[in-house]
């Protein structure tokens, strides 16, 4: 059966995939929040089948991948990125044209309590995947060989902090990256690059910003903030809430990356971003402001449950992206704006309550304890 492929750019690479007509690619990390929304979006827009490598660690969740249950061209295999021979051998069985790299530790409080397991996952675990990738590349021959692709799917913090005048990161910012997670990020951008310019790999890197949508785990900015709301319980700002993140909607990351894979040039690098830079304080009263229109409570507003309180060690002040050259060279921008993205995704989570008190679970019960308990609340409510 031909896979069809319904995107309307034509690339010598797509063409290369309808004619293959065994084609597939494999995910890492498929069973979190970006990595799920990838696969469901894949499979929404492509009959080419995934397979989807995920530890499912407490991130990793597969009721996220619910709607695939009976979906045969989606194949769950639980294993880790750290585990060269496991992936060598799904790469001997499946041969996949690409990679797409999205398995990480990613919550930087979580580096700041526990850099272990940032360092195993993000640093080793990325070189084990390269080294098992790097040796399935070199066996293949002819169109299967210039054909395939290994995407990295990295992030923003890798440049570190910016000031409040300073133009945005570009793909040629010098790496500075200042918390654990960051700078397990950092080395495994290095990896990638190192094996493009040593092996000669097909490699694409794409450096994102924040993302926020469905499935995202209630650890997070975002997701954290309507559970908690809900829920009557506080929302804790650190420090002063003016820290500057830029806020991309998942489903335009996921659509960067379809683009990248599919005519990204060779060894490069792609910043990606939502043109949306907010303060986190910005973004927790918009959050209130839908919760109260939405799901009013009996009396007064969220925002009373505004709390501040201690600051997040070393915390980046502020990111911005400067997306151009995806648009440029790839013709890809943002489809969401940040007042269309924020309410679908506040609505997601509304329809979504047995979600989420799902991935309440233990293992969360003791993270929020542990994250939360330490902190002073700093000031009075405001
Ligand atoms: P996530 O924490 O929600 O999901 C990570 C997934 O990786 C989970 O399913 C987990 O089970 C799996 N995983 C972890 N360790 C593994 C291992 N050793 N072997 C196999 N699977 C493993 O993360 P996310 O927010 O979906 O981020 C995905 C990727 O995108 C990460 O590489 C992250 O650095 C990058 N990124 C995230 C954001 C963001 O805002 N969330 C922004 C830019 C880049
Ligand atoms: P987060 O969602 O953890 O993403 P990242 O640290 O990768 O940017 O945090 C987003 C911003 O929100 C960051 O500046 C830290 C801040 N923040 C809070 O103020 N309170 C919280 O409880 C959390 C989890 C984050």
């Amino acid at each position: 059966m031909a896979r069809i492929n319904k995107n309307t750019q034509s690339t010598n690479l797509v063409i290369y995939k309808q004619e293959k007509d065994n084609s597939m690619i494999l995910v890492t990390g498929g069973a979190g929040f970006i990595g799920s929304n990838f696969v469901r979006d894949w499979l929404a827009l492509n009959d080419e089948p995934v397979i989807n490598f995920d530890k499912l660690t407490y991130a990793g969740n597969l009721s996220n991948l619910a709607s695939l249950e009976q979906d045969p061209r989606h194949i769950f295999v639980r294993g880790d990125i750290c585990d060269t021979a496991h992936i060598s051998r799904l790469l001997a069985e499946h041969k996949p044209r690409a990679i797409v790299h999205f398995a990480a530790e990613s919550h930087v409080d979580r580096s700041i309590h526990s850099p272990g397991e940032f360092i195993s996952t993000n640093v080793n675990g990325t070189f084990s995947l390269l080294e098992a990738a790097r040796a399935y590349w070199s066996g293949l021959d002819g169109d299967d060989k210039s054909g395939f692709r290994f995407l990295h799917v990295s992030t923003d913090e890798v440049y570190g902090t910016l000031g409040p005048n300073d133009p945005p990161f570009t793909e040629t910012t010098p790496y500075a990256p200042n918390s654990p997670y960051s700078a397990s990020k950092a080395a495994s951008d290095h990896l990638v690059r190192a094996y493009f310019h040593t092996y000669g790999m097909p490699v694409l890197t794409t450096n994102c910003s924040n993302n926020y949508g469905s499935f995202h785990f209630p650890e997070k900015l975002i997701p954290l903030i309507i559970s908690n709301a809900r829920a009557g319980k506080p929302l804790p700002i650190y420090g002063d809430g003016m820290q500057v993140r830029d806020w991309l909607y998942v489903g335009d990351h996921c659509s960067a990356i379809r683009r990248v894979l599919e005519a990204g040039r060779l060894g490069k690098v792609y910043n990606v971003g939502g043109w949306n830079e907010m303060a986190n304080l910005e973004v927790v009263h918009t959050l209130c402001d839908i919760l109260d229109t939405l799901d009013p409570k009996a009396s007064g507003s969220y925002r009373e449950q505004i709390t501040y309180v201690q600051d997040r060690p070393g915390h980046d002040r502020r990111y911005a992206i400067d997306a151009r050259k995806i648009e440029r060279e790839l013709g890809w921008k943002p489809a969401e704006t940040f007042a269309t993205g924020i309410r679908k995704t506040v609505q997601w989570y509304l329809d979504n309550q047995a979600w989420v008190r799902d991935v309440q679970s233990g293992d969360y019960l003791k993270w929020v304890e542990k994250n939360y308990a330490a902190r002073d609340t700093a000031q009075e409510q405001k």
